[in-house]
């Protein structure tokens, strides 16, 4: 097997400078490549008034783009306008209700990207002890929300626009009573790869992070809080948890480049490879 390897990397990579056009080469000349940018674009973040979605906000302003934020809480909205500044917009509405999802759209106008990383607190259970009406209603946000939106907000991208989805390292590593937040995952993955052939040339695209220092975990006292990142954090290839701004850079990975549709990057400290 290491000889069939050898030859394949020395095949491809002998074949570098001097079997290649001479243009092709020249390292004078710009190739174009660095106008990939979101100045100018509008990106709107839904679920983007706390942790990751509020990092996309945050880097996206930062790359000259004009933001839209939204979320379900008037005083969430508030503080996230006031980090982000001027020029910024913000909305409230509840996205898993259709009606209040049309009204958004309603009056959003058009738009570049549209990004999705709203998500509730979601108590996981092992299945015996799963009602399945919770069950159910743990689907509201997460994937029925980025339905909705998708459903109503997509005929409004412009062109060269795309959609990023966020999902969780779930569906590759479950841990037991995990089984709602796995299966959320997937859902979201599968929808993204429909949506990235039935609205082509929207590009369609997925984040999946692993654990990441958000206020999602607000949940748990502080000092549990804090040991819980610490172990997880130390047992990782990364040596820690993630932070929102981490994440929210392939996010913008995604927005720029135009050739990347129907993908998943999992974004997770090393987490899936020990
Ligand atoms: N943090 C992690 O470790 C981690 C790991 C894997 C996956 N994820 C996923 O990443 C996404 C973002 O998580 P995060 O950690 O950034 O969470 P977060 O800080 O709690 O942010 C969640 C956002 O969703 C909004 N939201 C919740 N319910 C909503 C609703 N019904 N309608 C509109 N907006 C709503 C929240 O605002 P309001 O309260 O104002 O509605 C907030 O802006 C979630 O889907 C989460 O499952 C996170």
């Amino acid at each position: 097997m290491p000889h069939i390897w050898n030859k394949c990397r020395f095949s491809v990579f002998e074949q570098t400078t001097e079997d290649l056009p001479r243009n092709r080469t020249s390292t004078k000349k710009s190739n174009g490549a660095y106008k990939l940018t979101l100045k100018g674009k509008r990106v709107l973040i839904l679920g983007g008034t706390s942790g990751i979605g509020l990092a996309v906000a945050e880097a996206a302003k930062a790359e000259g783009s004009d933001v839209v934020v939204v979320s379900s809480k008037q005083s969430r909205v508030d503080t996230a306008l006031t980090l982000l500044g001027e020029g910024a917009e913000g909305y409230v509405a509840n996205l898993s209700d259709e009606t209040a999802v049309e009204a958004l759209f309603g009056k959003m106008g058009p738009f570049d990207h549209l990004v999705y990383t709203a998500g509730d607190s979601v108590w996981q259970r092992l299945l015996g002890e799963t009602k399945l009406e919770d069950a159910k209603s743990f689907f509201d946000v997460r994937f029925w929300g980025a339905f909705l939106v998708t459903k109503h907000g997509s005929k409004l991208i412009r062109s060269g626009g795309s959609i990023v989805f966020t999902s969780s390292t779930l569906p590759r590593r479950p841990s037991a009573g995990f089984a709602i937040g796995a299966s959320i995952s997937s859902a979201v993955e599968a929808f993204a790869a429909a949506m990235a052939v039935e609205l082509a040339p929207v590009r369609v695209n997925v984040v999946a992070p692993g654990i990441v220092r958000t206020p999602i975990w607000d949940r748990l006292p502080e000092e549990q809080r804090e040991a819980f990142f610490a172990a997880r954090g130390a047992a990782l290839p990364a040596g820690k948890v993630g932070e929102p701004a981490e994440v929210a850079e392939v996010y913008l990975c995604f927005m720029r480049s135009g050739y990347t549709t129907g993908q998943i990057v999992v974004v997770d400290g090393g987490m899936l490879l020990v």
